[in-house]
């Protein structure tokens, strides 16, 4: 059975992913920086029994946060000066048992003897921009799955650099380790549909030119591109995943979904941007996670693969569903002042995957169901997230000029 490197895990996709590999008997060497959408709740009950490790910078750095900060500070600061790119808050590792290493001979035969156990997760914390790490990681995995990334289009309007650093850089950086090892037999690259741009009718299909829309599709489609490219210069084992809008448990609650579900709880009303009749395909995020390990098992390098549901719905009807299924109907959302540049629509040709064998199997009423049932089960863990300084401050910023 193959050992996985999964980054990202910590977030959305990436934690469901991981369940699920492990469910099928795989090892999972995870990696994540728990920037804001990360946490490691997300690998419960998993992680409670997992090994949790972070490389120390130096011998001042005592507090994890501290240390973590300052090697990304190092990095970013390499690129854009003067910003620190991710801090780790205390309450995010409270509670978690967490072992720092000093040196990388300690850090390399924490990973071997992991390697050598019937443990089934070891959590890493670390960016994908950090080359030291990423160097030390990937000659232990033989399939990579690249989830990390800065994914929303509304912060990628307020600020960029973030995007360019993670999205684009990040790759690189993984692209370039990669192809120093022959041991990993695939890299299979998360993107997103958003890189194809709006189209008001018709679908996209892998061939379909690139023409993004947001600051955050367009470090997506670069990330894309360099691929691409290290597939046919360098031949490294790339293969890109373009899936549709996904919805489901483990979402950060600044997504349509997650968002009207909390604020419809909370009795406040969803914002919705300019009409409300702008249209997404929304794919059950086990479907995509299936997909994707179909695609590992199944896909050829250097190949694109969408993954889409063939459901497409506008977005005041999404919310009117999740208000019916909490049994609230009135003054449940209001409308705001639209986003700029907002994608119209997207719809994808998904039969390439199709014709690996994969088959989307949750239809919408029945997925949006299951989700909500989750937030009611996890609704004061995401009140909490709501209320947190990362959330308030986007919040603030973002939705007050709407
Ligand atoms: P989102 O979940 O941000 O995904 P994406 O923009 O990547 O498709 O948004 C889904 C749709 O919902 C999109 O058309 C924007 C819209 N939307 C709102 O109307 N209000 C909101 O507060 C948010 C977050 C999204």
């Amino acid at each position: 059975m193959e050992t996985f490197g999964v980054s990202g895990a910590a977030g959305f996709i990436g934690s469901n992913f991981t369940h699920f590999a492990i469910g099928k008997g795989h090892k999972v060497i995870a990696i994540d920086s728990l920037s804001y959408p990360g946490f490691l709740f997300n690998l419960e009950p998993w992680i409670l029994k997992s090994r949790i490790l972070g490389l120390k910078n130096g011998k001042d750095f005592s507090r994890v946060n501290f240390s973590i900060e300052k090697r990304h500070d190092r990095i970013y600061k390499k690129v854009f000066s003067n910003k620190v790119l991710c801090q780790i808050p205390d309450n995010k590792l409270k509670g978690y048992n967490i072992t720092l290493f000093e040196n990388k001979e300690d850090f390399t035969r924490e990973i071997e003897s992991f390697i050598e156990s019937n443990e089934k997760l070891l959590f890493i914390i670390a960016s994908i921009t950090d080359e030291e790490l990423i160097n030390i990681i990937l000659p232990h995995v033989n399939c990579f799955f690249n989830f990390a990334a800065e994914t929303h289009v509304d912060r990628s309007i307020l600020s960029q650099e973030e995007f360019i650093f993670t999205d684009i850089l990040g790759t690189y950086n993984i692209l370039k380790v990669l192809i120093k090892y022959k041991n990993v037999k695939k890299f299979i690259q998360i993107s997103t549909d958003e890189v194809y741009g709006s189209s008001i009718e018709g679908s996209f299909n892998e061939s379909s030119i690139l023409n993004p829309s947001s600051p955050y599709a367009a470090t997506k489609a670069s990330a894309d591109l360099l691929c691409l490219a290290f597939y046919k210069t360098f031949n490294a084992p790339a293969i890109l995943i373009r899936p549709s809008n996904n919805y489901g448990p483990r979402q950060y609650p600044e997504k349509l979904i997650p968002l009207s579900i909390i604020k419809i709880l909370k009795g406040e009303k969803v914002p919705i941007y300019g009409s409300g009749k702008q249209k997404r395909e929304w794919i059950y995020v086990d479907d995509c996670v299936k997909g994707i390990y179909q695609v590992f098992l199944r896909g050829t390098a250097g190949e694109i693969y969408n993954i889409g549901s063939g459901f497409e719905i506008e977005n005041l009807e999404v919310v009117q569903k999740i208000g019916n299924i909490l049994g609230k109907n009135e003054d449940i959302y209001e409308f705001v002042k639209d986003r700029p540049s907002h994608d119209t629509r997207y719809f994808l040709n998904s039969s390439k995957i199709k014709s690996l064998g994969w088959e989307p199997e949750t239809d919408f009423e029945e997925g949006l169901k299951l989700t909500v049932d989750w937030y009611i089960e996890n609704k004061d863990l995401y009140i909490k997230i709501m209320e947190s300084a990362d959330f308030s401050s986007f919040y603030k910023l973002w939705y007050q000029k709407r």
